[in-house]
C-alpha cells in the first residue's frame, strides 16, 4: 500500500495551491473525479487529505472526532473572531456549547417566528414593484437585524455599516488569503488597512450592543446574551467580559451571514427554474394567501422546506470543513500523520452523481423520493455532524423557510439579464458580483382558499 493517496503533480516547493487558482470550486471537483474517495496534496507546507465519501466523513467528524481539531483557516481567523464557539477546542467548548445550547432548544426557537416574519414584512414594505437590487445584500440585512434581535434582544444600529464591514473582512479573505497567518494583519498588504478597519467596526458594534444590554437588562429575559451573561459553572465561574464578547460576535457573524446565502442562493435558483417556482408560489397561495408565514404554517410548508434543502445542497453556504489531525491515524490503508489537514467538502459530496441523480439539476421534488430517504449520512451535510455541528441548525431552517415564503408569496426575482453569477469559495460560498435582481409584484392573492 502506497504511503500516499493519489493526488496532483507537486509543483516544486508550493506543490499545489488551489485556492489560489482561478476557479478552486472547478479545481477540487476534477480532482475528487480524477483521483477519487481519498487524494492528497501539499498546499506549501500544509499536507492535506481530501476525503470524498461519506463513510470516510463520518470517521473523521462523529467516530474519530476527538483525534481531530478545528484546521489552520479557522485557527487563524481567531484574530477576529476571538476565542468563541466557532474556533475553541476541548473542555473550554465544551463549556461554552452548554451556556449557549438553551438559546437553540426547540420552544426558544420557536418563539422568535414572529420577529423573523415582522422583520421580512418591514423589508417588503420598501421595496417598489420593478426596482433592481441586490439581493445577496438584501437577505444580509434583513438575516442580521433578525439574529441580533432573536439572540441579543437589541435593534441592530447600523446595520449597513456592519455588512459593509463584513464584505471587506470575506472579500479580503478568500483564496491564498485564508492561509495567512495573524500576523499577515500587520504587513502592509492590499487590503489589509480596510480588513483592520473592517475589524475594528464589528468590534465597536458587539461593545454597543453588549453595553445596550448592559444598561437596560431585564433579568427576566430569555435569549443568548442574558444566558451568557448569568450562566455559572457548577463551581459558581462565570463567563468573562472578553468571553462574552467572542461569543457576541461569533454568533453575529455565523447566525446571519450562512442563513442570508440560503436564502439569496435560492432567489437565484428559482429564477431559473420557472417551474419549480410556480409549485412554490402554488402552495404559498394555498397555505398563506397573501399573508405572512408563521411558525404554524411550517407543516404545510412542505414544498417550501424542499426547495431550500434542494438549494443547500446545489449552493451549501458552508462549502467545506477542514480539520488538523492531533494523532496520526489510518483510512483506506493510508497514514494520515499528525498535523496534516483533512478536508470535507460539502459542494463536493452533493454534488456527486453516486448519490443524487442529475446532480446539477435543481429537482426539490427529488427530496420525495425513496434515493434521498435513503441516503447515507454525509451524502448532504450542509450543517456539518458529529459534536461540532451548527448549533444554529434549526433556527437556520425555520427562518430561511419563512423567510421564502413571506418573501415569495408577495414578490417574485428575475436575474437582470447578463448579470455573471460566480460563487466564491471563502469563509462561506458568496456571489462574487452579488446577485441583482428585478422585483415583480405577485398579483394579489389575498382571500385565495386557505388550504385545509
Ligand atoms: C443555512 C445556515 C447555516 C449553515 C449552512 C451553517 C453551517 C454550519 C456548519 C457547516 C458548521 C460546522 C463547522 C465545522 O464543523 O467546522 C456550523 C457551526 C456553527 N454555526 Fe452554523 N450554519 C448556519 C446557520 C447558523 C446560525 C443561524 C447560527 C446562529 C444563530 C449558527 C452558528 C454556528 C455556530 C456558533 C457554530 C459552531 C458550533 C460549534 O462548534 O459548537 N449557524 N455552521
Amino acid at each position: 500500500m502506497p504511503a500516499r493517496p493519489p493526488g496532483p503533480k507537486p509543483r516544486f516547493l508550493i506543490g499545489n495551491i488551489p485556492l489560489a487558482s482561478r476557479d478552486p470550486l472547478a479545481l477540487f471537483m476534477r480532482w475528487a473525479r480524477e483521483y477519487g474517495d481519498i487524494f492528497y496534496y501539499r498546499a506549501g507546507w500544509i499536507h492535506v487529505y481530501f476525503l470524498n465519501r461519506p463513510d470516510l466523513i463520518d470517521l473523521v467528524l462523529v467516530r474519530n472526532h476527538s483525534n481531530l481539531r478545528k484546521d489552520h483557516v479557522v485557527q487563524n481567523s481567531r484574530w477576529f473572531f476571538g476565542n468563541g464557539l466557532l474556533t475553541s477546542e476541548g473542555e473550554e467548548w465544551k463549556r461554552q456549547r452548554r451556556f449557549a445550547q438553551p438559546a437553540f432548544y426547540r420552544e426558544r426557537i420557536t418563539s422568535y417566528g414572529n420577529l423573523m416574519t415582522n422583520y421580512a414584512e418591514q423589508m417588503l414594505s420598501s421595496w417598489q414593484d420593478g426596482a433592481t437590487v441586490d439581493m445577496h445584500q438584501e437577505m444580509m440585512n434583513l438575516t442580521l437585524r433578525i439574529v441580533v434581535r432573536a439572540l441579543f434582544g437589541v435593534e441592530p444600529a447600523k446595520s449597513e455599516e456592519i455588512s459593509a464591514a463584513l464584505n471587506t473582512m470575506m472579500r479580503n479573505t478568500s483564496g491564498l488569503r485564508l492561509l495567512l497567518p495573524p500576523v499577515a494583519r500587520r504587513l502592509p498588504l492590499p487590503g489589509m488597512g480596510d480588513v483592520r478597519r473592517a475589524v475594528k467596526q464589528l468590534n465597536d458594534t458587539v461593545a454597543a450592543i453588549i453595553n445596550v444590554r448592559r444598561v437596560g437588562w431585564d433579568q427576566h429575559s430569555e435569549d443568548l446574551l442574558s444566558m451568557l451573561t448569568s450562566a455559572r459553572d457548577e463551581d459558581g465561574a462565570h463567563l468573562s467580559a472578553s468571553e462574552i464578547r467572542d461569543q457576541v460576535l461569533t454568533f453575529l457573524l455565523a447566525g446571519h451571514e450562512t442563513a442570508a446565502l440560503a436564502v439569496s442562493w435560492t432567489w437565484y435558483l428559482l429564477s431559473q427554474n420557472r417551474e419549480a417556482e410556480r409549485k412554490l408560489h402554488q402552495e404559498l397561495d394555498n397555505v398563506l394567501g397573501g399573508r405572512a408565514a408563521s411558525v404554524e404554517d411550517l407543516r404545510l410548508l412542505v414544498y417550501t422546506h424542499r426547495v431550500l434543502k434542494e438549494s443547500m445542497r446545489l449552493y451549501p453556504p458552508a462549502w467545506s470543513l477542514a480539520r488538523e489531525v492531533a494523532n496520526e491515524f489510518h483510512v483506506e490503508g493510508y497514514r494520515i500523520p499528525a498535523g496534516a489537514n483533512v478536508v470535507m467538502s460539502q459542494w463536493i459530496l452533493q454534488h456527486d452523481a453516486r448519490y443524487f441523480k442529475d446532480p446539477d439539476k435543481f429537482d426539490p421534488e427529488r427530496w420525495d423520493t425513496e434515493a434521498c430517504h435513503r441516503l447515507p449520512r454525509f451524502a448532504y451535510f450542509p450543517f456539518g455532524g458529529g459534536p461540532r455541528q451548527c448549533i444554529g441548525a434549526g433556527f437556520a431552517n425555520m427562518e430561511a423557510v419563512l423567510l421564502l415564503a413571506t418573501i415569495a408569496s408577495q414578490f417574485e426575482m428575475r436575474l437582470v439579464k447578463d448579470h455573471p453569477i460566480v460563487p466564491v469559495p471563502s469563509f462561506t460560498l458568496r456571489p462574487r458580483y452579488g446577485i441583482l435582481m428585478t422585483l415583480n409584484r405577485r398579483k394579489a392573492t389575498v382571500g385565495l382558499p386557505h388550504a385545509s
